[in-house]
């Protein structure tokens, strides 16, 4: 697998990151810095001219497939396949020795942990038709049916280059989500969350991520949202650190 080189310092993004240390919003310029030659990577995608409510938008899909593609992962975990947008279309840029894992709760099967309604939208109450049912893609992914409360490191057989943590957006389940990503990742991975920023319905996923990150234990975080870059998807780098001592997170 490919893995970016740098971090991006918070204060060399804006002066103005100085007071504070949730996720820092990043553009297009910083990700490619992050990332050199991401605006190179052309990625083929299978998606309709709507994606429906509760997957990911099209830039989102097209950002995650991209990183896919530049990153190369061998193993890729998905928390929450709904209907197998994502799953599909990151499967779509794997090589055939590479698989994708995706977990979502089983049908009718209320989640063991705190998940509050607009969640329950969500809920899978009868067998959903899946993306990539039919398709080649279908031979890289495998998928889990379970409440991600009931899963530990014990049942994978072996770690994850890039997880996509997008099932439920609880903070109990976001914060049980993180530390059972954080189990199963390499020590070099990328870690990303969707729905940052909207606190009006998933008020959850963006109170997790500032908490965590204003005490340094994700950080840094980078919101993939400056200028045109308007998407909901938080970044983590795991296992690259600043080099200079004084790069540290603002102490809480
Ligand atoms: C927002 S949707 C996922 C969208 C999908 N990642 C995509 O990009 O198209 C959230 C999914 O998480 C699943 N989910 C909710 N709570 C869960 C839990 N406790 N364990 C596993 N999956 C859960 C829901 O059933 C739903 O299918």
């Amino acid at each position: 697998m490919k893995y970016p080189s740098k971090l991006l310092y918070p204060l060399d993004i804006d002066p103005r990151n100085s007071e504070f240390a949730g996720p820092y919003e990043i553009g297009y310029e910083h990700l490619f810095q992050l990332f050199p030659n991401l605006d190179h990577q052309f990625v083929p995608l299978e998606v309709g001219a709507m994606i429906e409510n509760g997957g990911i938008s099209h830039l989102e899909l097209t950002i995650l497939a991209v990183l896919t593609r530049w990153l190369q992962p061998k193993r890729i975990l998905e928390i929450g396949t709904f209907h197998g947008w994502t799953s599909h279309n990151l499967a779509l840029q794997l090589d055939d020795d590479a698989q994708l894992v995706t977990i979502n709760l089983p049908d009718g099967q209320r989640p063991r942990l705190n998940s509050d309604a607009w969640n329950a939208r969500y809920f899978p109450v009868s067998e959903p038709q899946l993306l990539f049912e039919g398709h080649a893609t279908a031979n890289r992914i495998i998928q889990i049916k379970a409440d991600t409360a009931n899963l530990n490191a014990n049942d994978f057989s072996d770690k994850f280059d890039l997880i996509f943590i997008d099932g439920s957006h609880s903070f109990a389940y976001v914060e049980n989500d993180t530390q059972l990503a954080l189990s199963i990742a390499n020590e070099k991975a990328i870690i990303l969350w969707h729905d940052y920023g909207k606190p009006a319905h998933w008020a959850g996923v963006t109170e997790y991520l500032h908490r965590s990150s204003r005490e340094g234990k994700l950080w840094p975080l980078y919101w993939l949202h400056y200028t045109d870059l308007q998407t909901s998807l938080v970044l983590y780098i795991r296992g690259l650190k600043f080099s200079n001592i004084s790069m540290l997170p603002p102490q809480p």
